[in-house]
């Protein structure tokens, strides 16, 4: 089996949209950051996540079938770093000490973020194990997001992205361009 060093890896990875992955009840709620997570499939809805074994959040969507999907925006890069670099196991109070706030989902009460410009939530479908990680697969069961329209406004909203080695950054609003096929003109 080939062997890749994990800094060539992540420099591969790199960067991607950091989201806090709630678990747990309303009363005893946690969460975790990832950039391991993925939408699968628009009919059924399916989203998914990669959870080592070891983390809290693990054990927590096992036993509760359900998870939260939570995107925030690059002002509260703190509170999602504390809750990717602090597990549950070593500090019960790691969401108070991240700044984090909980509220009920609408659909199936998963505790979801305050402040969060998009959270989903999950029901969980399937879970595959895939070398050190779980891929947890949820249904989409409910998506509250800041604006309707299918994207988000970057002059308004500053999404989170990890470079590695605890480094964040977001984008410029500046460079946004619509794409154009090459060989095209452009739509006036
Ligand atoms: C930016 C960032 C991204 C992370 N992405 C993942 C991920 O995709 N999957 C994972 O299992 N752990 C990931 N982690 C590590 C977990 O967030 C970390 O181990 C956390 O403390 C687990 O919390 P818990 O034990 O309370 O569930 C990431 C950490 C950081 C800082």
């Amino acid at each position: 089996m080939m062997r890749i060093s994990t800094e060539m890896f992540f420099r591969v990875a790199n960067p991607r949209l950091v989201a806090l992955i709630t678990s747990g009840s309303i009363s005893d709620p946690n969460a975790m950051a990832a950039t391991w997570h993925a939408p699968i499939s628009f009919d059924p809805p399916l989203y998914g996540v990669s959870v080592a074994p070891e983390r809290a959040t693990h054990s927590l969507i096992r036993e509760s079938g359900s998870f939260g999907v939570n995107l925030l925006p690059y002002e509260m890069v703190d509170s999602v770093h504390t809750c990717g670099r602090i597990s549950r196991r070593e500090r019960g109070d790691k969401l108070e000490l991240a700044g984090i706030r909980v509220f009920s989902g609408p659909e199936l009460g998963v505790p979801l973020v305050e402040g969060a410009y998009t959270s989903l939530e999950c029901e969980l479908v399937r879970e595959i194990e895939l070398g050190d990680h779980t891929w947890f697969v949820g249904e989409v069961r409910s998506v509250l997001a800041l604006s309707g329209d299918g994207k988000i406004d970057v002059s308004t909203v500053r999404p989170l992205l990890y470079l590695g080695s605890d480094l964040y950054v977001t984008v410029d609003p500046e460079s946004v361009r619509k794409g154009r096929v090459r060989g095209t003109r452009q739509p006036s």
